[in-house]
């Protein structure tokens, strides 16, 4: 059975419900930016300058139209993300604005799109030897999460053994409705909640958990991924089984919800960014995304620039868009941008066909199915539904004739028959909506249905039972990519290769909030402290808990190095010995627009030999490279002193990306792209590393100098790579990597190269 056909997809937690309320004067919200160097001396602070600001805009419209305009509401003024506030404006409001001393620009509020025990194991992560080691674990590096919330009472947030929180720490623990701030401790060290905006934006409106608690489940579940702590005997009602630990099981948590049930908005989204930069986070996991902005309307993209340049990691999600090219948010070129793969595991049960042996199928079934033999009966299409009712004691094995449907109509028969258990022999890949479901079912590939059939067709008294709650593991290939991750080329920087790397997203099992319904069961809901979900919001915080980790053995090292140190260490290769394959593209090899530069490899990010860093100045030149106006770049970097030293779309990053796509001129004239990039030697002592070329189909790429000589630690040194091909590829996607390998063998530094005839849509 391979184990990417159960994608239990409980994803698609959108928190944007469409609440409609009318107001009477229409406001919306806005995120203000405003130069701080025109601010007038007289004024004490930002915040009474915001106020007299927006008090001096209602102040003038009734003077000029003797109507009851209330004064515009200031929501937050804001310290680090951006030079500005938030506040809810009526349109005139926003035009008087315009014209005040000291405004930038303004973005209007959006709503966000949110897109174990045993990851741990499958990233190589041991007590004895390699990245936990050196890093204590993670100790003492907070990772702060934007999210839903927090259940602080899940074992996963025990605090056994931990010492004293950093000193550093400016952290709180807020209390709230069932929030009591004694709830946090040495491992959960801080929980905020923002919703301003919210209310702001929808007036009238209750909210049901004001705190930092989360109802959503979310939130508890990403948190524990990061940095959970050791849980023996955990499981998804006996499937996955296991000591649940998260990647950075010594680090500490600091939960900051403004994802509410009620709808999530930007203005406080960065306002949580705003406050966990002041608290002190080194860490930042955010699994979700605004989709299709420029960076300097994306309020996401603005407030990460900020935690960049105060040391900030900062882990985001793709999203959960794919399998089509340039679906991908958060492709913003100093954020970690984060794809979902599968694990060698999967859940199931076995299917014993009397004394003749047995099959295994995908199930997910919660209940305690008895062991007893029922007889069992091969219905075909199973369309007969007056057929079926007649066989109420019996195990019912339908054959899916593969049309849309198909399998849903059989599923429903045999619930509403009322049969005991159903077998589908099927090769749908949307396996998770039934597995999720009160009937008792097991889904079978052709090979073993034609077993089962053969089986009930040649004896007189075919009986079976069924043996549900079964984890396999090993399965082959994997990692694989999952076909709901979302792809590149990323929208607001194409030059940029996104996503950067892949991380197990499917089927990850996590803490979760006891009073949340996991399951059903005939009429009942069922709990669980743990819980199994999918998509890029569990991969995300699988690569924030190991950058923490990585951040814990080198403190020196610049979120921009921790990224190469990441992707260049990566794995194309899966557990079968062959190139990573994709789920959404038949399982073609994957390509980097797909997984970015392979499945991560703790372990090995924690010696990468050579990193492609960056700094600050890089980015701002990248933005100048982006054609920006002086004043879209002080909305991104929050100052109105931007050089454009070397404007350049060619960002020093571990990756590349040329486009072949002039379709008016003809191919057979060629062009080349070029490339400058500068590495460091972490590693210590001295290196000589050589370069290698794989083959790309289309194109001939070369790199000049192919010999790099580092003497020392903290050396640098240049190189060219080019790519010649013609004015517009064959293919829409060719690919290949680029290598370098030092003569001791002891680093191999690997970066993906992408040639593309893709054209962005804006
Ligand atoms: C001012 O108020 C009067 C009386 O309520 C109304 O007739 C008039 O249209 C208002 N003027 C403006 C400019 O709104
Ligand atoms: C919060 O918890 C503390 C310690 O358990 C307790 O003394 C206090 O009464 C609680 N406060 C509220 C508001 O429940
Ligand atoms: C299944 O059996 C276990 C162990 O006896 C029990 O704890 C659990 O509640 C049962 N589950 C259901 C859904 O009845
Ligand atoms: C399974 O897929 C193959 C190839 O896509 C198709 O020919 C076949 O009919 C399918 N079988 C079922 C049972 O859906």
């Amino acid at each position: 059975m391979a184990a990417h056909h159960i994608n239990l997809l409980f994803i698609c937690l959108y928190f944007s419900l469409s609440f409609i309320f009318t107001k009477q004067v229409q406001a919306d919200n806005y995120i203000i930016h405003m130069d701080h160097s025109a601010m007038p001396k007289a004024f004490a602070g930002r915040q009474s300058w915001y106020l007299a600001t927006l008090s001096s805009l209602s102040a003038n419209l009734r003077a000029n139209t003797n109507s009851t305009i209330p004064t515009a509401e200031l929501l937050y003024s804001y310290n680090h993300v951006i030079q500005g506030f938030s506040a809810s404006l009526t349109l005139a409001q926003l035009e008087a604005l315009k014209n005040s001393r000291g405004y930038v620009s303004s973005i209007r509020d959006k709503t966000v799109k949110l897109d174990t025990t045993y990851s741990f194991k499958f990233l190589g992560l041991s007590s004895d030897a390699g990245l936990w080691p050196a890093s204590g674990f993670g100790k003492d590096v907070i990772i702060g999460l934007i999210d839903t919330g927090v259940w602080p009472e899940s074992e996963s947030f025990n605090d056994d053994g931990m010492n004293d929180v950093p000193f550093r720490w400016k952290g709180k623990c807020e209390s709230g409705t069932q929030f009591n701030s004694s709830v946090c401790n040495k491992k959960l060290i801080g929980a905020r909640s923002f919703n301003k905006g919210l209310i702001a934006n929808n007036p009238s409106i209750t909210i049901s958990m004001n705190s930092p608690r989360d109802t959503a489940g979310h939130g508890t579940h990403t948190s524990s991924t990061a940095a959970g702590t050791y849980v023996g005997d955990a499981s998804y009602f006996g499937y996955a089984q296991g000591n649940a630990r998260g990647m950075a099981p010594g680090a500490r948590v600091a939960m900051y919800k403004a994802l509410w049930d009620e709808g999530s908005y930007t203005t406080d989204v960065i306002a949580a960014i705003d406050q966990a930069i002041n608290d002190g986070v080194d860490v930042l996991s955010l699994s979700f995304g605004l989709d299709e902005l420029e960076l300097y309307e994306d309020p996401i993209a603005i407030a990460t620039f900020a935690a960049i340049e105060k040391n900030i990691f900062v882990s985001t999600s793709a999203g959960n868009e794919g399998p089509d090219l340039e679906t991908l948010h958060n492709g913003t070129p100093w954020v970690l941008t984060v794809a979902a793969g599968t694990m060698d595991r999967s859940f199931g049960a076995s299917l014993s066909l009397g004394t003749d042996g047995y099959v295994r199928g995908a199930a997910l079934y919660p209940g305690n199915f008895s062991s007893i033999q029922y007889p069992i009966v091969f219905m075909d299409k199973c369309d007969e539904t007056k057929e079926l009712k007649k066989l109420v004691g019996m195990i019912i094995v339908c054959q899916d004739p593969g049309k849309e449907d198909s399998l849903n109509d059989q599923f429903s028969s045999i619930q509403v028959a009322g049969n005991v258990a159903g077998v589908f022999i099927t090769n749908s890949t949307l396996l998770d909506i039934f597995t999720q479901s009160p009937l008792p079912a097991i889904f079978l590939e052709q090979k073993g249905g034609d077993i089962v059939v053969d089986y009930i067709k040649t004896n007189k008294n075919p009986k079976a039972s069924i043996e549900f709650k079964t984890t396999f593991l090993g399965s082959k290939p994997s990692p694989t990519v999952t076909s709901y991750t979302s792809r590149g080329p990323s929208y607001s920087a194409p030059s940029v290769l996104k996503p950067d790397i892949m991380a197990p997203g499917d089927s990850i099992l996590a803490a979760w909030p006891l009073n949340i319904g996991v399951a059903r069961l005939n009429d009942d809901m069922l709990f669980s402290s743990f819980n199994l979900l999918s998509g890029t919001s569990m991969a995300c915080p699988h690569v924030a808990g190991i950058a923490a980790l990585l951040k814990g053995a080198h403190p020196d090292w610049s979120p921009t190095a921790i990224r190469s140190a990441l992707m260049t260490t990566s794995d194309p290769i899966d557990n079968a010995g062959n190139p990573i394959e994709d789920i959404g593209t038949n399982l073609q090899p994957a390509t980097p627009l797909a997984m970015g530069a392979g499945h991560i490899n703790p372990n090995k990010a924690l010696d990468p030999g050579i990193v492609y860093d960056a700094t600050v100045q890089d980015y701002i030149d990248f933005l100048c490279g982006l054609n920006f106006t002086p004043q879209q770049i002080k909305t991104i970097t929050g100052s109105s002193s931007n050089k454009c030293s070397n404007p350049s779309l060619d960002l020093n990053y571990p990756s590349f990306i040329a486009y072949f796509n002039d379709r008016n001129v003809k191919p057979d004239s060629n062009t080349v792209k070029e490339f400058q990039r500068t590495v460091t030697n972490v590693g210590e002592g001295s290196f000589i590393y050589k370069a290698s070329l794989t083959a790309m189909k289309g194109v001939k790429v070369s790199v000049e100098p192919d010999t790099l000589v580092f003497k020392e630690i903290n050396e640098k040194r240049s190189f060219k790579l080019s790519i010649e091909g013609p004015r517009q590829l064959d293919k829409t996607v060719s690919f290949g990597y680029l290598i370098w390998e030092d003569s001791q063998r002891k680093h191999v530094v690997r970066s993906p190269i992408v040639a593309t005839s893709y054209k962005i849509d804006k």
